[in-house]
């Protein structure tokens, strides 16, 4: 089976580029941010706090959590057999997503599921940690990064498309915060590994992102 892993802060391309190649390959496409998310959502659902450590791991026994892949290769987040794809992109379940996953039982609780989806299938995983400890032995690693500013932009353009209410200023400081907090965690913090490939996207539009990260991954393989 092959691997590409691209890591990343948030707003990076990192989604829409992955999707994209793995389209173009016939891989699936694996958005681990989506199971940091439902667990996020599901602590904010029962009223717990996201950085509770003791709360959020007696929670997770009754949670379980699944990542399917429809027949166009869309993937799809359940949790407790619901489908949450949506709820988990409400812009308050980002920081939640971002608490609970500074957490070691909630890493641990869903490597398994993600080394497994590598095991299965010819994945292209994006995440925070993939090239480093998810998938350590990925064919490719790639770093996806950009200006703050740019990644701001573009979720924020993203959220707004969706009709959501928020303002620039709010998504900078979600992101800010965010890039804070996934840098500066004692477990699995977002970092480039060693043999991954620094991708720079600032200034350019999701096409030609998408060309260089295409290229780069054939040039690999
Ligand atoms: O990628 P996305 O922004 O949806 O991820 C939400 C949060 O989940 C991130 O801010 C990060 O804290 C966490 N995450 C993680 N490890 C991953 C993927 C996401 O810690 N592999």
């Amino acid at each position: 089976m092959v691997s590409i892993a691209i890591d990343g802060p948030a707003g990076a391309g990192k989604s829409t580029i992955a999707r994209a190649i793995a389209e173009r390959l016939g891989y699936i496409y694996v958005d681990t941010g989506a199971l940091y998310r439902a667990v996020g959502l599901y602590a904010t659902a029962n009223g717990i706090e996201t950085t509770d450590e003791a709360g959020v791991e007696r929670l997770l026994m009754s949670a379980k959590v699944e990542l399917r892949h429809d027949k166009s290769g869309t993937q799809r987040v359940y949790l407790n057999g619901y489908d949450v794809s949506e709820e988990i992109r409400r812009p308050e379940i980002s920081m939640a997503a971002s608490n609970v996953s500074a957490l070691p039982a909630v890493r641990q609780f869903l490597f398994a599921l993600q080394q497994n989806l590598a095991m299965e299938h010819n994945v292209v995983m994006d995440g925070r940690d993939i090239g480093t400890v998810v998938l350590p032995r990925a064919q490719v690693k790639i770093f996806l990064t950009a200006s703050v500013e740019d990644r701001a932009r573009r979720r924020f353009d993203e959220l707004t498309a969706k009709g959501r209410s928020v303002t620039y200023e709010e998504v900078l400081e979600d992101i800010r915060k965010r890039d804070e907090s996934d840098t500066n965690r004692a477990i699995a913090p977002l970092k480039q590994a060693r043999d991954a490939l620094l991708v720079d996207t600032t200034g350019n539009t999701l096409e030609r992102s998408i060309d260089i990260l295409l290229k780069l991954v054939k040039e690999q393989l």
